[in-house]
């Protein structure tokens, strides 16, 4: 594992850290309910034998599986603290991972995917940073690779007076809710979950610089990249009106 500071990339001071260094312990537990088979089945499909390059990769969720099915896979994250856990996992410690930010960190290769799931490009928190993350992306693919991005879609329509509460997850020894605080000025929200077990409350915070979805194609535009698909969910659910969660497959 290597080190990088890399907040040069945007402009103004940020902690590509942050917001491991708070989850990074109970992070699996937040994403117990997500489509995961269903993406590492769309990911393995669009690697196309491999080698992937994750950005954000986490405590592995997406990695682990991948690199199982016998492809190739790198990481980057700004979090020592994911990567600690990543670590500790069955065959995490054959998965090279760089600590640093990724709009900015380069890693050794020429990988056929680049991934960056689960809203992780709006962890960036300017269009700047964002763009740089694209470009940044572009710079790691072979000729014909593929960028893939997975997002909510902005739905301001879903926050009263500029706020919003909502549940995420409840069972009987845990309920995982959020706290959303919306600024349509700067185009951020500013979150906090709050993970409320008997041992007590947990809070979880993360601000999003959020983009539609043809803003990110622009920025692909601009980083030399052109989209191949857009749909709704892993499984390839068409992109409509009604779709609050996009992925996006980009092509050098
Ligand atoms: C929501 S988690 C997603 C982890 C994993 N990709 C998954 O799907 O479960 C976001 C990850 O991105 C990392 N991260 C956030 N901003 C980053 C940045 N600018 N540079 C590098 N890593 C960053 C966090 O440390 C965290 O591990």
């Amino acid at each position: 594992m290597t080190h990088e500071s890399g907040s040069s990339a945007h402009g103004r001071e940020f902690d590509p850290s942050a917001y491991g260094r708070k989850i990074a312990d109970v992070y699996d537990t937040t994403v117990e309910q997500l489509p995961t088979d269903a993406a590492v089945d769309r990911l393995h499909e669009l690697a196309d034998g491999g080698p992937v390059l994750e950005f954000g990769i986490g405590t592995g969720r997406l990695a682990l599986p991948l690199a199982a099915r016998g492809l190739a896979v790198a990481g980057v994250d700004g979090s020592a603290e994911m990567v600690e856990v990543l670590r500790s996992k069955p065959g995490g410690d054959r998965i090279p991972v760089t600590v640093g930010d990724f709009a900015a960190t380069r890693v050794e290769g020429e990988f056929a995917l680049v991934v960056l799931a689960l809203n992780t490009i709006f962890a960036l928190p300017s269009q700047d940073a964002q763009v740089n993350c694209f470009r940044n992306a572009a710079a790691h693919l072979r000729p014909g690779g593929r960028f893939v991005v997975e997002a909510w879609v902005p739905d301001p329509a879903a926050f009263r007076n500029g706020s919003a509460l909502r549940l995420l997850s409840l069972s009987e020894d845990t309920v995982l809710a959020e706290a959303a605080r919306l600024s349509t000025a700067d185009q951020m929200m500013y979150t906090t979950k709050i993970r409320m077990t008997a041992g007590g409350l947990r809070l979880l915070p993360a601000n999003h610089r959020y983009a539609w979805p043809a803003e990110l194609d622009l920025m692909a535009r601009l980083a030399g990249l052109e989209r191949e698909h857009r749909w709704s969910d892993w499984t390839g659910t068409p992109f409509t009106d009604d779709s609050r969660t996009h992925v996006s497959v980009y092509r050098l």
